[in-house]
């Protein structure tokens, strides 16, 4: 009798909806969170917002990227520097140091798109650091012109990683003074998002 009852209760629980809080799916993690490592610039916040979603998420240790010399604050002197730092291939130097990297198996790597690439401070980041045989999973936010090159940069530069697929989301237009727009519907919906693509990348359940 007892059995039945047992049954009948399992066969009512596998027929209701995924578990939700607030009506938003609950995730869980797969990962242990002592293993993640969420690193990512940001200069008006949008990227780190994205951070700070994926951390609720799958835990981990969240560190922003920042540099010995801090760029301009003028939006015009910096895509001038930046320009100039891509001609060139200079690689500013940072002053986040991340002590045991080792300990890392997943590395989220978030930045926004600059001059359609891959943020000078990121490729830093990269060249400094060993990841071979680690999970790479970057993000990203833009002013609505997409990934560039970035996406590609990250994979050509860890060769010895496994690189999983990004997650891209408009944020900033700094060009037209619109800074942080991560908050509000934009903010439940881009975790709506990350939610989702964490679930494809098997990262949470
Ligand atoms: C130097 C610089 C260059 C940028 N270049 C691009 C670009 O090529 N394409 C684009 O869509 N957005 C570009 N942006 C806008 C940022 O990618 C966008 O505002 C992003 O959301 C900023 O992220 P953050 O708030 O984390 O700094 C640029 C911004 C800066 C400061």
């Amino acid at each position: 009798m007892s059995q039945m009852f047992l049954t009948l209760v399992l066969f009512i629980q596998a027929c209701l909806p995924a578990e939700t809080r607030n009506n938003e799916p609950i995730t869980r993690q797969t990962t242990d969170p002592k293993k993640v490592l969420i690193v990512y610039l940001s200069r008006t916040n949008n990227t780190k917002a994205i951070a700070e979603i994926i951390q609720k998420n799958v835990g981990g240790r969240l560190v922003a990227l920042e540099l010995k010399t801090p760029y301009p604050e003028n939006y015009k002197a910096i895509v001038d520097q930046v320009v100039e730092e891509n001609a060139t291939g200079f690689l500013p130097p940072l002053k986040t140091k991340i002590d045991s990297i080792e300990k890392y198996d997943v590395i989220f790597l978030g930045f926004p798109t600059w001059g359609m690439q891959l943020p000078p401070p990121v490729k830093s980041f990269l060249k400094q650091y060993d990841l071979s045989g680690k999970k790479i999973v970057p993000f990203n936010t833009n002013a609505g012109y997409g990934t560039g090159s970035s996406f590609d940069t990250v994979k050509e530069m860890c060769p010895n990683s496994t690189v999983l697929d990004g997650y891209s989301t408009k944020g900033g237009v700094e060009r037209d003074g619109i800074f942080f727009v991560i908050q509000g519907e934009k903010e439940k919906q881009a975790e709506l998002e990350v939610k989702n693509w964490l679930k494809k990348l098997n990262l949470v359940k």
